[in-house]
């Protein structure tokens, strides 16, 4: 009979425990998620990655298709006048499908999601047309927000003139770049995420929540083997250093355990001439035996590459 007592306290303890902690769960949620406003951060990488830059419907491969373009521009499409100190913009040529917050502006959170719906008219923009956006200022019941401005709507500016006035060096294909940071697998050993340690100090400061609305997927990364990433362009804004290190990271970092992403480069280079990779590691291999004093150079990518996509996107994390 003692045993059966034991039982009854034991499942009485057992029901206080689960009904708290569902009581806790669905009545005491800390914080409401719906409730956080975007940061200018959220709603830049909203912009200039796009919608869902994981395995979907519409790039299934992971090929990094269906990605807009961020554009500086550096002056007005329709007039060509200069713009003073220029202007970024994302170009969503027709059939780019638009990120979360145009589609669901209500995860923008308050202010903005107004002020994107009524002046920035973003629930105009149409898929099958295409959509130019930038983020603008505005006041919403007396406070200052950034909202997305949908700039066909309101100013007519299509991707074609935007991309008419553009030149290639105005150009980022970060898009894309973020589909290859995924597929790649870098945040097997790479974070996109300072904790609030010590690593403030050497990574930079950590993301705060609203930065990631309408973010899919992020890419905070596993355990850490190599540097964080997060800030990396504003520490290291050199092209010519990504290229090597991407096309061959001992080529800078003797030791590095990071593979090669020379493939990234696919078949041809900048001038359309086919790449011999053979023939650049026999010469990279003279090289590590001391046979040659110079590595071979990494060749120019095109572009369209997939290695130019990715170093947008790297350089684009300031
Ligand atoms: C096997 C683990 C591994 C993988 C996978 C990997 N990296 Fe790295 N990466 C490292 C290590 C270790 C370092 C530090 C040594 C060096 O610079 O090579 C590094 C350095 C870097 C740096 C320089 C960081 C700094 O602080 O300056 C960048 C940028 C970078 N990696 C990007 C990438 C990208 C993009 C990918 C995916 C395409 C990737 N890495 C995949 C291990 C890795």
């Amino acid at each position: 009979m003692a045993g059966f007592r034991e039982y009854k306290i034991g499942s009485r303890l057992f029901g206080i425990a689960l009904g708290g902690s569902m009581t806790i769960t669905l009545f005491f949620p800390s914080i409401n998620i719906a409730s956080v406003s975007s940061t200018d951060i959220a709603l830049t990488k909203q912009l200039s990655v796009g919608h869902e830059s994981g395995f979907n419907l519409d790039d299934p491969f992971m090929l990094g298709k269906n990605k807009p373009l961020s554009v500086s521009l550096k002056v007005d499409p329709m007039t060509n006048q200069p713009i003073d100190g220029g202007m970024q913009v994302y170009v969503y040529e027709k059939g780019t499908s638009f990120p979360a917050g145009i589609l669901h502006p209500r995860i923008l959170g308050e202010g903005i999601q107004e002020l994107s719906v009524q002046q920035g008219h973003v629930t105009d923009a149409q898929k099958n047309v295409g959509a130019v956006f930038t983020l603008a200022k505005g006041t919403y019941q007396g406070k200052q927000y950034s909202y997305i401005d949908n700039l066909t709507a309101t100013k007519g500016w299509t991707p074609a003139d935007v991309m008419r006035v553009a030149k290639d060096e105005d150009v980022s294909d970060a898009g894309k770049g973020k589909t290859m940071f995924i597929r790649e697998g870098c945040w097997w050993c790479h974070t996109l995420l300072p904790e609030e340690t010590q690593d403030w100090q050497v990574f930079g400061a950590p993301p705060m929540l609203g930065d990631f609305n309408g973010e899919s997927p992020t890419a905070f990364g596993s355990d850490r083997k190599a540097p964080d990433l997060l800030h990396v362009g504003s520490r290291n804004s050199s092209k010519e250093w990504m290229m090597m290190h991407f096309f061959n990271p001992r080529l800078v970092q003797p030791h590095s355990i990071m593979p090669r992403f020379d493939y990234l480069w696919g078949k041809t280079d900048a001038d359309g001439k086919k790449i011999d990779f053979a023939k650049w590691r026999a010469e990279y291999n003279d090289y590590r035996e001391g046979k040659r004093v110079t590595p071979p150079d990494v060749p120019s990518y095109a572009s369209d590459s997939e290695i130019r996509g990715l170093i947008d996107f790297i350089l684009s994390l300031k």
